[in-house]
């Protein structure tokens, strides 16, 4: 592969608020550079069904401050088949696209090394997830917004169950991942978080109820996260009512809400600053690598590493959720 002089960006996966930010920083940094770029539409399934339009600087004004998408985004099986990435690759021939930046979770950079690897392409990742499951990076883009809108739902959570002295199990998102749950429950003050990291290790429901949870307070809120490793909020809230019944339970899956909405000017920040190193690492004749960042210093993950490995919980977190629930 000779000098760039033309990129192709998507979105692939689950939306992530921040997505918006990064399109916009991509873009804007490969004009600044002298490179053409192309917006791909719908993720890899615009790259396999050929919708691909040129970006000016001016296709991604007015979206900073944007939740979800302006490409769309998809979960596509055709780019899983050997025939799709064939496709793939042709479209991206017939529009001069020599590399790509693909923003997603840990599926769509798994499909960006595969892609990569067949066809000698040189593949840029950034972490567009809430779930903030990519290894090597302390944050992905989303994961503070989808934060934040945890806080707000159990901030409201919280005055109905202290007004009935109820105990809440409140699910939120993750994909087998623990990071919104457990922080989540620190920023709201929650008494516990079941995470699906330590679901093998202890039974997280007799440790909080052995607690005493109730003794000093009139109300409780468990952030669940969403797994089969947890079995769920539901799951919890069943076991409470036939092995605790003198509690009165409740539950609420906060589900997609918590990808929605504006950005915060954390997501904002990294997502703008990643896409700027998306193009600099591209330039540099980086190749197949997420751009992570790593206190507050952006680094290059390969996507081996980022995929393969799992991200592991902090124990401090632990600690201090469960000391401050007394
Ligand atoms: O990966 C992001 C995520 O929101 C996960 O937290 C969740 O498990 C999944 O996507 C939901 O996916 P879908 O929108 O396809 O139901």
């Amino acid at each position: 592969m000779g000098i760039i002089k033309s990129i192709g960006i998507l979105t692939s996966g689950g939306d992530a608020p921040g997505m918006n930010a990064a399109i916009r920083a991509v873009t804007r940094s490969a004009i600044y550079n002298g490179l053409k770029v192309f917006g791909i539409y719908r993720g890899y399934k615009g790259l396999v069904t050929d919708e691909i339009v040129e970006f000016k600087s001016q296709n991604v004004s007015n979206i900073i401050q944007m939740g979800g998408t302006i490409l769309k985004t998809a979960r596509c099986k055709e780019f899983t088949t050997p025939e799709g990435r064939a496709q793939a690759f042709e479209n991206m021939k017939k529009h001069g696209i020599d590399a790509l930046v693909v923003i997603g979770g840990d599926g769509s950079l798994t499909g960006a090394r595969i892609f990569a690897q067949e066809y000698d392409i040189p593949c840029i990742g950034l972490p567009g997830t809430i779930d903030n499951d990519l290894y090597g990076t302390d944050t992905t883009i989303g994961y503070d917004t989808a934060l934040n809108t945890i806080l707000d739902a159990v901030d409201k959570i919280r005055d109905t169950a202290t007004s009935h002295e109820r105990l809440f199990f409140v699910e939120v998102m993750g994909r087998d991942a623990g990071f919104l749950a457990l922080n989540g429950a620190i920023a709201a003050g929650a008494e516990a978080a079941i995470i699906p990291e330590f679901s093998t290790e202890v039974d997280q429901l007799e440790a909080f109820i052995k607690q005493g949870f109730r003794k000093s307070k009139s109300s409780s809120i468990v952030l669940v996260a969403e797994s089969e490793l947890t079995g769920g909020a539901m799951h919890y809230a069943e076991r409470v009512k036939n092995e605790y019944p003198q509690y009165d339970v409740r539950v609420t899956i906060l589900g997609h809400l918590q990808r929605g909405g504006r950005p915060t000017a954390h997501d904002r920040i990294i997502a703008s600053r990643m896409g700027v190193a998306s193009i600099q690492a591209l330039l540099e004749g980086q190749r197949n690598v997420m751009i992570g960042i790593e206190n507050n210093k952006i680094v290059y993950v390969p996507f081996t590493k980022a995929i393969k490995n799992d991200k592991p919980i902090d124990k401090e977190l632990v600690s201090v959720l469960h000391e401050l629930s007394i």
